[in-house]
């Protein structure tokens, strides 16, 4: 991990709202606690090398690789975002999603996917893919690539701002990949979920899925909107179930047309406490 990383992830914030005093201490301190902090941080794997000596993950469900490589997609987790140095190892409540993934996922189990999660973070969820999907190439995009723990020649991780449609266009669609599978867990703000949505749909195979997890973050918590307009994307796809017009201004008239001729089905489900939307293409 990166200085720039840590500061942005762990004290940007802090150092922002802290009084003058504190933010004069926070700012001298800083550099040594990332150097502390980098102690603690876990240790990358190699996967190739990794399966040789656990080849039994293969055999595993999705929800035990989540919390065999610590995603909370899985039922318990240990506080990943939590400073390397204050990591602790109690178990605490996941989002639970792997279990409604395994639901439309156990068929393909076994198929040569091409897999993208935007949000990768230390890339636990990837290394949960690489073993649920042992025959499938596994993409991540995230603004802050360097936290990605993992090796592996079926893996790859690379720098995308979800924020940015041009930064979706310039390291996404410009690689020309069709997906099997898109996973949103990017940043959860409103404006950002709509258009990584909208913009990579025309990406997806026929037949392929497009999750959104957190969907319910932009409608619940203020700090998921700030400066963006409604309507949300949950809002949008009930309106798009409901058979009933919607506009907003991080969607174009091309990209609208495409997706109402295009996808098939879209469910929401609740996890342990948030929802995703699942939607399948044509
Ligand atoms: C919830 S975490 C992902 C957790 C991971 N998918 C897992 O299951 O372990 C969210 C990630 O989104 C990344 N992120 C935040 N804003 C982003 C943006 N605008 N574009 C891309 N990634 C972003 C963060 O750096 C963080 O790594």
């Amino acid at each position: 991990m990166k200085f720039t990383t840590f500061y942005k992830i762990y004290y940007r914030h802090r150092i922002k709202k802290a009084s003058f005093v504190l933010k004069i201490y926070l700012i001298i301190t800083v550099f040594f606690k990332y150097v502390f902090n980098l102690f603690y941080l876990p240790k990358s794997k190699n996967l190739d090398d990794y399966s040789k000596e656990n080849q039994s993950l293969f055999q595993k469900d999705l929800d035990y690789l989540c919390e065999h490589f610590n995603s909370d997609k899985g039922e318990k987790f240990k506080n990943q975002y939590a400073k390397p140095s204050k990591q602790e190892n109690k178990l605490i409540t996941g989002h639970g999603y792997a279990k409604i993934y395994e639901k439309y996922l156990k068929e393909h189990k076994e198929k040569n996917l091409n897999i993208i999660e935007l949000g990768s973070f230390y890339g636990n969820a990837s290394a949960a893919f690489y073993f649920y999907f042992k025959n499938s190439q596994i993409y991540s995009a995230d603004i802050n690539p360097d936290m990605y723990l993992y090796k592996s020649k079926r893996l790859i991780n690379f720098f995308t701002d979800t924020s940015s449609r041009s930064s979706i266009e310039k390291n996404i669609l410009s690689r020309n990949i069709k997906f099997d599978l898109i996973i949103e867990d990017a940043s959860h703000m409103l404006k950002d979920q709509i258009i990584s949505l909208f913009t990579l749909f025309k990406n997806l195979k026929s037949g392929g899925l497009f999750i959104i997890e957190e969907i319910d973050f932009p409608e619940k918590r203020e700090d998921m909107r700030v400066g963006q307009e409604f309507p949300d994307l949950k809002t949008i796809l009930n309106k798009i179930i409901n058979n009933e017009n919607f506009n907003s201004k991080y969607i174009n008239e091309i990209e609208k047309k495409y997706f109402l001729e295009n996808f098939d089905k879209i469910k929401f489900y609740t996890g342990n406490v948030n929802e995703i939307a699942i939607i399948k293409k044509k």
